[in-house]
């Protein structure tokens, strides 16, 4: 369910015209929907009520502090995983007692960051990372709270490079080796265990994968309270699909049901770690055609975003729907959808029946609002676009197109250089 619709054949956010705001703001552009972002959001936080449980959206899928602020309005936490998603964070209002830290590779100063916000807990991917948080909590005399990421060693169906919990993945500690791992950290004076965590893999559509997780959480959380260990926390991740073509995945009603089913009667917090599924579909990337060509091969449609933009096409050969954002003939004609980037792989769609574009129309790319602006680059030295929020009849830049000079920020040239031959 998403407020991207069409009226008299004109695109809309929730309220108010597209094309207004292409004019207006310029493209590309990402545009995110206020009312569809709550409603994802009270959708799957209300899936799990009668549960004691926290949501905590992860960061990494859209990092912009007025989507962060709008959902820590709602009460939702934040699952980061560096010390600039933690800023970031805070600086949105999410309190520290709702944010938990995972990552493989957690550096002194993230750790440190962490530490002194007081975080609710350190998802720990290793034992040496374990020591280290363990000596640097001594050194700050405090104590870490931990749950430990355990790797369960499932292959859920997704694209390889988003399957997480695969034993042969680098994420998290072997289940199998965990129970050792707990008790490292049961001895070590700096740590107190809170709970397990596991985050499976991302853009999952089905249930199963979740539910032998969980079952694996459950059976270790038993084994270790049989050592003594106590578990007042289960993190289950994130990872719950979205439908981008033709996919079903359950819905969070289901995915909650089925998780609370296979839980049972556990006196623990359920830590919930999506992304994706609150803002997958609530934004979308508007980008103007600028050219169009067509050679004894294909047609080209040429448009001003790029693969710098909406890396996901050119990086797993993902699907994104391509909309007309004005709706001038039903006729569609068969072409790739191309960026402005020097690289083949600069692509949105490729051998895809789409409307005959023009030069200057505009080109709605769906389902962009998750892993979109927050994995784009400079590449070209291209500025990043600017980010718009709707809500209702009212629509606000949330982030600012990026300017020459942001490009260069920070870049120096030594003097060293000298001004020789000139
Ligand atoms: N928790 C952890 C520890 C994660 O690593 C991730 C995503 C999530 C939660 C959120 O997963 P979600 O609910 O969004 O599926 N760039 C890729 C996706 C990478 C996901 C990485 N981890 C893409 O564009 O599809």
């Amino acid at each position: 369910m998403h407020h991207f619709t069409y009226r008299n054949g004109r695109l809309y956010c929730e309220d108010v015209p597209v094309t207004s705001i292409a004019d207006e703001v310029g493209t590309p552009l990402y545009l995110y929907s206020y009312a569809t972002i709550r409603r994802h959001f009270s959708v799957f936080d209300d899936a799990f009520k009668g549960l004691a449980h926290l949501t905590c959206f992860s960061v990494k899928s859209n990092s912009n502090l007025a989507i962060l602020k709008l959902l820590a309005l709602q009460g939702g936490g934040a699952d980061i995983v560096s010390a600039g998603e933690l800023f970031r964070a805070l600086r949105a209002g999410i309190p520290a007692q709702k944010i938990v830290f995972s990552g493989v590779g957690k550096a002194p100063h993230d750790i440190d960051q962490a530490l002194q916000s007081n975080i609710l807990m350190f998802n720990v991917e290793s034992e040496q990372e374990l020591r280290t948080l363990d000596g640097q909590a001594g050194d700050r005399g405090t104590k870490a709270p931990i749950a430990i990421r355990i790797n369960p060693d499932i292959a859920p169906k997704t694209h390889p490079y988003i399957v997480t919990g695969l034993g042969e993945t680098k994420f998290g500690i072997p289940i199998d080796d965990s129970p050792a791992a707990y008790e490292v950290a049961q001895q070590l004076g700096n740590i107190d265990v809170k709970g397990i965590s596991c985050h499976i893999g991302s853009q999952l559509t089905e249930i199963e994968p979740f539910l032998d997780a969980m079952r694996k959480l459950k059976a270790l959380m038993k084994d270790l309270e049989k050592m003594g260990i106590h578990i007042s926390y289960l993190n289950i991740g994130g990872g719950l699909g979205i439908t981008y073509d033709d996919e079903s995945p359950p819905h969070p009603s289901e995915y909650a049901a089925a998780l609370k089913k296979t839980l049972g009667a556990k006196n623990v917090t359920l830590i919930l770690e999506p992304g994706r599924v609150i803002i997958g579909n609530a934004g979308i990337l508007i980008t103007r055609v600028l050219y169009t060509k067509s050679t004894s091969h294909k047609r080209f449609v040429i448009t001003d975003a790029g693969m710098n933009d909406l890396i996901r096409p050119a990086l797993y050969n993902s699907f994104h729907a391509i909309e007309p954002v004005e709706m001038k003939s039903a006729d569609k004609v068969k072409a790739d959808l191309v960026g402005p980037v020097c690289e083949t792989g600069d692509f949105f769609a490729r051998d895809r029946e789409m409307p005959a574009f023009q030069p200057g129309d505009l080109v709605a790319v769906m389902s962009a609002g998750a892993y979109g602006f927050s994995m784009a680059s400079n590449y070209n030295s291209r500025p990043r676009p600017a980010e718009v929020m709707v809500r209702g009849r009212l629509y606000s830049v949330i982030r600012s197109r990026e300017t020459y000079d942001d490009l260069v920020r920070g870049e120096l040239i030594p003097e060293f250089l000298g001004d020789e031959g000139h």
